[in-house]
């Protein structure tokens, strides 16, 4: 998605009602609305058993964003030692630019802090430029690639990385706080 979509994505949501939108535990209930955003979302969606994998996983954390009562987003992490790595992460089409993912990626740095994490991670597609865009946003960087990492397509990631104290002391810290 290009910059130039952004005013046909926000269909009726606007960034002035971020107090609407909910950070919360995702549960098993909540697999249907994920799943439907996840299947439109990727070439190659996660499957339920994924999603209930991550649920299930003492290291894996997963969040939903809702909006009156309505799944909108989620991101599961997953932190292990120092690192957090963020495993996924989507918004609704309808709900996109409107700071969602901005307040999922600001729960998930929260929640790493208070545990004395100090690195994030994540591989993305090459082709992905929106995610890319909203990773480098929050400070994330290209440190390497992987070569043919995704089987569909063959396509490489690109591995982002972010320190996270560096993150605050570079001052962009504001960003992970909902305004
Ligand atoms: C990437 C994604 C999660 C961003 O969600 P979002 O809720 O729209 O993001 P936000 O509104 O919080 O965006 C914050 C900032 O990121 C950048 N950004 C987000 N989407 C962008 C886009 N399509 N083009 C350019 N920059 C973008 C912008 O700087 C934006 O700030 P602005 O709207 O004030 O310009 C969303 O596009 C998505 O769900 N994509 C499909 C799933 C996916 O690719 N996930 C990542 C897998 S690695």
């Amino acid at each position: 998605m290009l910059p130039s979509d952004k005013n046909n994505t926000q269909r009726g949501f606007e960034k002035t009602q971020k107090q609407l939108v909910e950070i919360r535990q995702m549960g098993v209930n909540d697999l249907s609305g994920v799943l439907s955003i996840e299947k439109v979302s990727f070439r190659t969606p996660w499957s339920e058993g994924i999603f209930r994998d991550e649920l299930f996983s003492s290291l894996c954390h997963s969040l939903v964003a809702t909006v009156e009562d309505k799944i909108v987003g989620y991101i599961c992490f997953a932190i292990i030692v120092d690192e957090v790595h963020l495993r996924n992460i989507s918004v609704h089409k309808d709900f996109r630019r409107c700071g969602i993912a901005s307040q999922m990626m600001s729960e998930m740095i929260r929640t790493s802090q208070e545990r004395g994490v100090l690195w994030s991670t994540l591989e993305v597609r090459r082709s992905n430029t929106a995610a890319i865009q909203f990773y480098e946003k929050y400070g994330f960087e290209i440190k390497g690639i992987r070569r043919s990492y995704y089987r569909d397509t063959g396509e490489d990631a690109f591995i982002m990385w972010v320190n996270l104290k560096e993150y605050s002391s570079r001052g962009r810290k504001r960003h992970f706080h909902h305004e």
